[in-house]
């Protein structure tokens, strides 16, 4: 026998004990489901999920599975197992979304939101759209009577005249990254600014907190905005001082520089530039003596996860928030302005965090 023949023998061996394995865990599942009824439970138990994915994603950390291809088996076997227990598949044609952008092909958001919406039985389908024409793109897709689209560079501000409103600090900004088809009318939303605050909220209060927002990009604008709408004491330090005093004009806040920064006890220090960025990994956007233990410390980049920004800021004492966590809440945001449900945010972190 080859050694090919050896090993194909072997996977034979392994799948007919996998299916083994497989059978006995829907038995289980069957099982459970006798019990869910007699109790009156509902099927799906999203908590439960959470915890299953959260074991086994623990346990085959270090060896060959790799995270997203597990991510993807126990996802479609726990929906395996709710179908057995009596769950309804979604019926009809699904709505369509699309991420607009150009590029969009490293973009994380159309396996976030599709894997979403398969895990809350949402009948929905979600592409990347690679375009240089976002309204022209926009008007195709209403003609498809489209749900809703993620914008991304370049369109999210040249997007907003084929839209009907904007919401929240989307109309202040004039920046759209959501837009939701209501019935033919389409309103804009920036989940980037909420979502930056949904993630530093579930550390901290924001109203009369001395905040320091360093950078003054596109990202940063976002953010600003939404500390705005939060009424934080803002301070804004970048390299360039004319764009962090016009953004500080812009939303009420004042221009600080990097000398002055070092003199004031923060409560809130968020990096809003690219730096720790890969592969510049080991770049702080300040320095570390600004961080003092009990502040809460914020990241937009979530590449490296645990920037040195976050490390040197853990090691001082502070509360951390890094940027998966900002990514994730603007995507569950926008999830629940499509869907009116409520998103499951840590089955949505383990999906990303699967795939970086
Ligand atoms: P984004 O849309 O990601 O915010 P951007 O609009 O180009 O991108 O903004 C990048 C931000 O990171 C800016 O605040 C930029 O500072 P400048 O306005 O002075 O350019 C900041 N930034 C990028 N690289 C930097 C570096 N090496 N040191 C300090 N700041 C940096």
């Amino acid at each position: 026998m080859t050694q090919l023949g050896d090993l194909r023998n072997k996977i034979n061996v392994l799948d007919d004990q996998i299916v083994r394995l497989l059978d006995e865990r829907m038995q289980t599942s069957l099982a459970i489901g006798e019990v869910k009824r007699a109790e009156g439970r509902q099927v799906f138990d999203r908590e439960r999920e959470y915890a299953v994915l959260e074991r086994v994603l623990k346990a085959v950390r270090k060896k060959t599975v790799p995270p997203a291809a597990l991510l993807d088996i126990y996802s479609d076997l726990m929906l395996a197992s709710r179908r057995l227990q009596g769950e309804a598949r979604p019926t009809g044609a699904p709505k369509l979304y699309a991420v607009l952008g150009h590029p969009v092909g490293h973009s994380l958001s159309p396996a976030m939101h599709n894997k979403t919406f398969q895990f809350m039985t949402y009948n929905g389908m979600y592409f990347a759209v690679d375009t240089i024409n976002v309204n022209q793109t926009i008007r195709a897709l209403k003609a498809l009577d489209f749900g809703g689209a993620s914008i991304t560079m370049p369109h999210k501000e040249s997007v907003v005249e084929s839209l009907d409103e904007l919401h929240g600090t989307a109309r202040e900004l004039k920046t759209v990254n959501t837009v939701v088809n209501d019935n033919g009318r389409l309103l804009g939303y920036n989940t980037d600014s909420e979502g930056a605050m949904i993630a530093l909220k579930a550390e901290t209060a924001i109203a009369g907190k001395k905040t320091l927002l360093v950078g003054a990009g596109g990202a940063a604008r976002a953010v600003a905005y939404g500390l705005k709408a939060e009424n934080a004491d803002l301070a804004i330090v970048n390299r360039d001082v004319k764009k962090a005093e016009q953004l500080a004009e812009l939303t009420g806040g004042r221009a600080i520089t990097f000398d002055n920064m070092l003199l004031e006890a923060w409560d809130i220090v968020i990096n809003a530039t690219s730096v720790g960025m890969l592969p510049n990994v080991d770049a702080m956007p300040v320095p570390a003596e600004l961080f003092r233990p009990g502040m809460v410390a914020m990241d937009i980049v979530y590449n490296p996860l645990k920037t040195m920004f976050l490390q040197m800021a853990a090691a001082k004492g502070c509360v951390t928030v890094d940027g998966l966590s900002m990514f994730v809440a603007q995507g569950a945001r926008q999830f629940e302005l499509w869907t009116s449900m409520t998103a499951p945010t840590p089955y949505m972190r383990q999906v990303v965090l699967s795939l970086l």
